[in-house]
């Protein structure tokens, strides 16, 4: 078993979850409710009540699952159904699942008779290592992602590989961009490990070495001021392309595919802006678009992603604000971007994977 030390909890890597059934027992709630959707109902909550053979009085609450349903309507069907399982400012609220879960069950419960206590036990790669850890909760706004939430720091965040056995190979695919992403800003050696990676096949210790580098982050800057924001690397352009795709396609790109888009992009930035050399954005290209998959974006929506860029959180005033590279594992924020070289890192993005 391993643990880190976050903003006053701690995240535990333990496969069998040892520690999870005396957490439960120690806190004496008044109530467990354990927040799922379809799919950590069918295939994720069987593993958790192995782990907790004894605890066998609790509620469940399940949610439809898919980005698409992390919104205010669904928030409410959760608000309504703490009440009508009366719930009290002593329960617990479990959130058993990927990003949607834990954001939407963190914001939840933060809200809740102005909070509850909540834990995360994620079950996918990309909430593994990103959405769990550092406390930001949250909701989308039609196709503004997180624009409504919370810092609010979970009790605890427990994590077990065991439910990565329940992923397709899309969905591990898209959580390693989170990997890739915390190697590129801050850990040039964790990048090169993931490039020796051959996926579908993540070693277990990158989880954890993933969290360390996001934690080192988060602990230093809680609340986004400053460091945390180099987090964001490839979410600027990235959080604009999932917002389209979510509305316009049938098929929407997974977060982590929209991301590996926005990394591509904002490393062009990086290197018309912020001097990361050729060679570096070669590397990073070559490298992402040799695992994710391409994805044309027609030149007449480049307004529409630049417009839904100006929504995002990380503006200030009219300027859109972007993490850029200044090497692999060495980011920079408050880094303020022309709308033209933005419309050129997408016509670039196009060009590359052609
Ligand atoms: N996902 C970025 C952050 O937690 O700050």
């Amino acid at each position: 078993m391993k643990r880190i030390k976050s903003l006053g909890y701690d995240v535990v890597f333990d496969n069998e979850l040892d520690e999870l059934q005396s957490f439960l027992i120690d806190h004496d709630y008044s109530q467990l409710l354990i927040l799922v959707d379809r799919n950590t109902n069918d295939h994720c909550l069987p593993i958790l009540q192995s782990f907790i053979p004894d605890i066998v009085d609790y509620d469940i609450i399940e949610v439809d699952p898919g980005e698409e349903n992390k919104n205010i309507d669904f928030c409410i069907g959760v608000w309504k159904t703490m009440l009508d399982f009366g719930a009290d400012r002593k329960a617990l609220m479990l959130n058993l699942g990927g990003g949607v879960v834990t954001d939407m069950g963190g914001f939840a419960a933060s809200t809740y008779k102005r909070g509850i206590d909540f834990i995360h036990i994620p079950t996918t790669l990309l909430s593994q290592v990103d959405a769990s850890v550092g406390g930001k909760t949250g909701i989308d706004l039609d196709n503004v992602k997180n624009i409504i939430g919370t810092f609010t720091q979970p009790q605890a965040v427990f994590i077990s590989t065991k439910f990565l056995e329940t992923l397709d190979d899309r969905q591990i695919r898209s959580g390693f961009a989170e990997i890739i992403k915390h190697g590129l800003i801050q850990d040039k050696a964790l990048f090169d490990r993931c490039m020796q990676v051959s996926l579908p096949n993540i070693p277990e210790e990158m989880v954890y070495d993933s969290v360390q580098v996001k934690n080192k982050v988060v602990l230093e800057d809680p609340t986004e001021k400053g460091l945390r924001k180099i987090l964001n690397f490839g979410h600027t352009v990235g959080h604009a392309v999932e917002g389209y795709s979510l509305y316009h396609d049938q098929n929407p790109l997974l977060h982590g595919e929209a991301i590996a888009i926005g990394m591509i992009c904002e490393a062009y930035i990086s290197h018309k802006e912020n001097n990361l050399s050729e060679s570096a954005l070669d590397t990073i290209v070559n490298y992402l678009k040799g695992i994710y998959p391409a994805y044309a974006i027609h030149s007449e929506i480049f307004p529409d992603l630049i417009e839904l860029m100006r929504n995002d959180k990380k503006n200030e005033s009219n300027k859109l604000g972007f993490a850029l590279l200044k090497d692999i594992g060495n980011c920079e924020y408050n880094k303020y971007v022309e709308e033209d070289l933005i419309t050129a890192s997408l016509a670039y993005y196009n060009e590359v994977i052609k």
